[in-house]
């Protein structure tokens, strides 16, 4: 006999009331085995949404979660492990080049990772790009990667937080995605359950991300910030500018170009000031200090770690990228300073060229993407090259190029520009 039942929990939930741990413990469990329909469970989500929960609530939720599935162990292993979240931008390719560089200071990364959906693309769908790399490992074999290379970037498994599999999906499709406790949660427990002992959350602000506004992005930072510190994991959280999409590529193998990039010392500067504060952030949290990531980049170490880790997946790190089939060149409308680049149209510019999917079963092209030859504050003059579209499929041109018109301002020159930081704020 069960001890509670589902029109009782939504609602207590509906009324505004806060759910019993054990109500919680119930509704979570009986939603991942079967025993709570999509209906009631999709009822619940939007009371959530509309109602929030306290703080205990969205731990006791969280730890449902976890206990739902595996939970990994890297406590065998002989350095310290740290992890890294973003909530997803355009343009983020960050991961790639972080991954490496934290291993070369000497701190293991365990990075379980997703495909993209949507506007912001996925890091495995970038390092799929590679010829022959792979993102399925067993534990095993991460386990062994992590020891003899220090970073692994794989799939997550489906035994890590079923039930936040099952709810997310059905938050998609019932428009409760937008629930903080309900992100939160999402997040941290998957992240809890892969068992990284550090972790550093780069939330994003701006109109290519999730959160449009910062006082939203950072009650997130710290609801997620207070999960992790309460589940023993040294959690801190950086709050990101995603009004501008990052570097000067948004798309998969020119993503994975600029990353070796930045990995052989050089790249655009925003891409490399995230890496660097994200890298100091995890050597913290994993309590190493004396070691400057910056260096790691500069003396090619940080670059080593990326061939071992690219190669320990069965990819060739030094492999033509697959090019796109057909180019379109967006010339600058007149000359004077760029200053406004949107993140959102590049966004959507790039998901339209093929670069990202609709739904989850799509494939995605390799090729396909935006690369922008200024950012905001540079200097531009009629009809040099904007923007250069990339797609094996020159009929998405149109609606790509739909999606970056007003994306962008040319004022003239002398207007003045006033550089913003990438780094808004740091939350502990
Ligand atoms: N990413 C997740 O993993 N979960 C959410 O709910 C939102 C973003």
């Amino acid at each position: 006999m069960s001890t509670h039942d589902a029109v009782e929990v939504i609602t207590t939930k509906r009324d505004g009331g806060s759910l019993s741990d054990s109500q919680i413990d119930w509704v979570v469990d009986a939603y991942t085995r079967g025993d709570v329909a999509d209906e009631q469970m999709s009822s619940l989500a939007m009371a959530i949404l509309l109602n929030g929960m306290e703080q205990r609530e969205i731990a006791r939720w969280t730890a449902a979660m976890i206990a739902s599935g595996e939970r990994m162990d890297f406590s065998a292993l002989s350095r310290p492990t740290a992890d890294k979240h973003s909530t997803g931008g355009v343009g983020d390719k960050i991961t790639l080049p972080l991954a490496p560089l934290v291993a070369a200071c000497g701190v293991a990364v365990p990075q379980l990772s997703g495909r993209g959906l949507g506007h912001t693309g996925g890091t495995l769908d970038k390092l799929e790009a590679i010829p022959g790399w792979r993102a399925a490992l067993s534990n095993e074999e991460m386990m062994r990667q992590l020891e003899e290379v220090g970073a692994v970037i794989c799939a997550a498994g489906d035994g890590l937080a079923p039930a936040d599999k099952k709810l997310y999906a059905l938050r998609d499709v019932t428009g409760t995605v937008e629930a903080i406790p309900l992100i939160a949660s999402s997040i941290m427990s998957k992240k809890i359950a892969e068992g990284t002992g550090a972790l550093v959350l780069d939330v994003k602000v701006g109109t290519g991300a999730f959160m449009k506004d910062l006082d939203r992005a950072r009650e997130l930072a710290r609801t997620m910030v207070a999960l992790g510190t309460d589940a023993g994991v040294r959690t801190t959280a950086l709050l990101t500018d995603m009004s501008t999409p990052l570097g000067l590529t948004a798309g998969n193998a020119i993503e994975v170009a600029e990353s070796v990039e930045v990995l052989a010392g050089g790249g655009p500067a925003d891409v490399v000031e995230l890496t660097v504060a994200l890298a100091r952030e995890m050597l913290a949290g994993a309590g190493v200090d004396g070691v400057d990531p910056a260096d790691k980049l500069a003396d090619g170490s940080a670059m080593d770690a990326w061939k071992a880790m690219i190669r320990a997946q069965g990819g060739d790190p030094d492999a033509a990228l697959p090019e796109a089939k057909e180019s379109h060149v967006v010339s600058a409308p007149a000359t004077g300073v760029l200053t406004r680049l949107d993140a959102m149209a590049v966004g959507m510019a790039a998901w339209r060229l093929g670069a990202g999917r609709a739904r989850k079963e799509d494939p995605v092209q390799a090729g396909a993407g935006v690369v922008w030859h200024a950012r905001p504050g540079d200097e531009v003059t009629e009809g040099q090259p904007l923007f250069t579209l990339l797609t094996d499929e020159p009929a998405r041109f149109e609606r790509a190029l739909a999606s970056l018109e007003g994306g962008y301002d040319v004022e003239p020159a002398g207007t003045a520009y006033e550089p913003s930081s990438i780094v808004l704020e740091r939350i502990d």
